[in-house]
């Protein structure tokens, strides 16, 4: 019986993965304009990190990790979300303490949640985030929202919607949270047995919940944003005016309240709102999570970021009907004909290589027609043709194959000419 591949997760052949490597180009190209550095950190980790930092009455930790016991009994996980693990490196390598602060790092690679699979929601996924830590200034937390917003927008996207929200500090959710209680206690009992669960623990929580969505009392639940301190509401006015300032339209949704426990203050979701995406629209989600670094054992830091997969986008780009790679096509063929001239291909398909020139050669001992076939399929601009006659005369056929044009040029000398034929 053949082996098939896991359950949410997807193998990404040639002709589809140069979408995700200009993807990836241009986050990388972006992070250095903005001046964010990159990060790798394990793809596994210490349960409790995750238990402790994503929160322990999130879905993510309460149904979707991928742990694991080791040989030695230690209780690790693969790595669910990036912030923890970035943050968990921050404390441990002491980089509170650098010259250069706020410290701006990014990450690009797999995570890893026993989810439901369907469109858009895999169990191995790819994220690409960024985290600003070490200050409280909201214009950066305006600048975490640009360069996501930006990302999108080079790689052609348009039909683009960002969401914002305020969590407030924790005086303001501490109010919100006394208020949400009192909303719910009264009928928790019609509600499901995880927002029952989550009523005294995480009250918020229970607005998040997909299975209660429509019950009439999620409607009139208290909004955050009633409860924000004279604090909490100018951080959160100012980062509004910084948006307008930087162009990027959004709209305030009081009801979001993203599904992992470390929020403060600014939130936000960046959703494609083209036609026929799906049912799950959202691309990004981030957030400032001052305390963060604390719940882990560090000085208090202030943080904030985003995370990305390299999925959605795609999927959002197909759903917008943006073609990104376009197979450009090799450089040179070497077509032999005698086996001297198979062997002698073998040195120059070498120095083609080394002068910087994409090239391949036959490996299946075709026959002449059938390699120039093989230089279709590769769409070569340039099909070097050497029998054993020509190369007894140091001599090389290479023909244009946009113009036909062809021209017979010195082996000695092939690299330089076939380099004065690019022009
Ligand atoms: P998150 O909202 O859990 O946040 O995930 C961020 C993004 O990862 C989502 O918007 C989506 O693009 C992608 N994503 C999540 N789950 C899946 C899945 N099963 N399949 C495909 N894509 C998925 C975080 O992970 C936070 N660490 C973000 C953050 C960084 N907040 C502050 N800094």
């Amino acid at each position: 019986m053949s082996i098939s591949i896991p359950r949410g997760t997807q193998d990404i052949l040639p002709g589809e993965v140069e979408k995700w490597q200009l993807i990836e180009a241009k986050a990388r190209e972006l992070c250095e304009k903005y001046q964010y550095k990159e990060i790798r950190t394990p793809i596994f980790e210490h349960t409790d990190l995750f238990s402790r930092g994503v929160g322990d009455s999130t879905d993510i930790v309460q149904k979707e990790m991928y742990t694991f016991e080791d040989r030695g009994k230690r209780s690790l996980t693969l790595r669910p979300e990036g912030t923890a693990a970035v943050v968990r490196s921050f404390v441990e390598k002491k980089m509170f303490g650098l010259a250069n602060q706020p410290v701006k790092l990014y990450y690009m690679g797999p995570m890893f949640r026993y989810e439901r699979p369907q469109a858009g929601r895999f169990r191995q996924f790819v994220q690409f985030g960024i985290e600003a830590l070490g200050s409280n200034d909201p214009a950066i937390d305006a600048e975490v929202i640009s360069l996501a917003m930006n990302l999108y927008k080079e790689m052609g996207l348009k039909k683009l919607k960002l969401i914002i929200n305020s969590l407030g500090d924790k005086e303001s959710r501490s109010a919100h949270r006394d208020a949400l209680v009192n909303h719910f206690k009264p009928r928790i009992g019609e509600f499901c047995h995880d927002c029952q669960n989550r009523l005294e623990k995480n009250p918020l929580r229970i607005l998040d919940c997909k299975q209660d969505r429509e019950h009439e009392l999620m409607l009139t639940a208290p909004s955050i944003l009633e409860f924000l301190n004279d604090f909490s509401k100018e951080y959160f006015e100012k980062l509004q005016k910084y948006l307008t300032q930087l162009d990027i339209p959004f709209e305030v949704d009081a009801n979001l309240v993203r599904g992992l426990d470390y929020y403060n203050h600014t939130a936000f979701e960046i959703m494609s709102n083209a036609e026929g995406f799906g049912a799950i629209t959202t691309l990004c989600g981030g957030g400032r999570y001052n305390g963060l670094a604390e719940e882990i054992g560090g000085p208090e830091t202030p943080g904030i970021g985003f995370a990305l997969s390299i999925e959605r986008f795609i999927a959002a780009l197909d759903a917008e009907g943006i073609e990104l790679a376009s197979n450009e096509g090799i450089d040179c063929y070497l077509a032999a004909l005698g086996e001297e001239a198979k062997d002698y291909t073998v040195g120059l398909l070498q120095q083609l290589r080394r002068a910087g020139f994409s090239a391949e050669r036959d490996y299946l001992d075709r026959k002449i027609k059938a390699q120039f076939k093989a230089a279709d399929r590769l769409k070569a601009k340039f099909v070097a043709v050497l029998g054993d006659e020509e190369l007894k005369n140091n001599k090389i056929n290479v023909k244009n194959m946009a113009t036909g044009e062809q021209v017979e040029i010195d082996l000695a000398t092939f690299i330089k000419q076939f380099q004065e034929l690019q022009d």
